[in-house]
């Protein structure tokens, strides 16, 4: 997986996508797109894995709204536990919701382990789609749904030089893969039932939004907490962000999937 030893987001980082995506979320769309990804799946009673939990945004939504009888979040970065756990705690709900440090690999859960896997925009830093497909289908009871968002891209094979700078740019550990591999990886797992829905056009308009919000009314704010250097070159990753969805080389993807019952 390859998930480099230095803090990836770092409190900069954070301060910034919250800034962007609101309290407590690392990815675009907040709660309305968290609620988009679950649709109108019954999560009541449920025993919830969120893999990349990040700060918590995503795992306290659910908890608060859909009635799961556990929600667990895990997370490779220690801060972001912290940071989740203390979400969680002031949102009166610990007794459901909690956060694990994991290392990267196999998820140390036994086999049926939850009846929903969520994730939102976190497997982007799997790279190996087949074992990490193989490894949630462990770890979901009979019937359990795997329900993700996720960056795909729109390509096989080697990036455009547009895309590799939009990579570069953005210098965090990205494992990319297409819909078809997301496909194959989801069937060869024994998933039924797979949904993708592609988001391109609704990020590609919001993503616009994003921008002319930090270049303008964050700005100010955003300069005393994370300085001048930090937010130009963030602009500059929005810039080259939205010529990759312009393009279709960058493609935010719903993924849906069931394990058969
Ligand atoms: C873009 S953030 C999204 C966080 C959160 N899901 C949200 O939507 O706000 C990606 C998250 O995935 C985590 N991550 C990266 N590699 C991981 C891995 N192998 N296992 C679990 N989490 C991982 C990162 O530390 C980070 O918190």
């Amino acid at each position: 997986m390859g998930v480099t030893e230095e803090l990836e987001y770092d409190e900069s980082m954070i301060s910034l996508l919250e800034a962007v995506w609101g309290k407590g979320f690392m990815s675009p769309g907040g709660a309305d797109e968290v609620d988009r990804v679950l649709g109108n799946k019954d999560l009541s009673q449920a025993r919830v894995l969120d893999i990349g939990s990040g700060i918590g945004g995503a795992a306290v939504h659910i908890a608060l709204t859909r009635q799961p009888s556990s929600i667990t979040g895990i997370d490779i970065e220690e801060n972001l536990v912290d940071l989740a756990t203390a979400l969680a705690e002031k949102n009166n709900v610990s007794a459901i919701c909690d956060f694990q440090w994991v290392e990267t690999g196999p998820l140390p859960f036994d086999p049926g382990s939850f009846d929903i896997v969520f994730s939102k925009d976190s497997i982007i830093h799997i790279a190996d789609k087949f074992a990490l497909a193989n490894d949630v289908h462990r770890l979901l009871s009979s019937g359990g749904w795997f329900l993700a968002s996720d960056w795909l891209c729109g390509y096989e094979g080697e990036p455009s030089p547009q895309m590799q700078a939009y990579i570069d740019a953005e210098g965090l550990d990205f494992g990319l893969a297409s819909a078809e591999v997301y496909q194959r990886a989801f069937e060869a797992a024994g998933f039924v039932d797979i949904e993708l829905e592609e988001r391109n056009a609704w990020y590609r308009t919001q993503a616009r939004v994003e921008r002319d919000n930090l270049a303008g009314p964050l700005y100010d704010e955003l300069l005393s907490r994370v300085g001048g250097d930090f937010l130009s070159r963030e602009i500059d990753v929005w810039d080259k962000m939205i010529a990759v969805l312009d393009s279709g080389e960058h493609r935010p993807t719903l993924l849906r999937a069931r394990k058969k019952l």
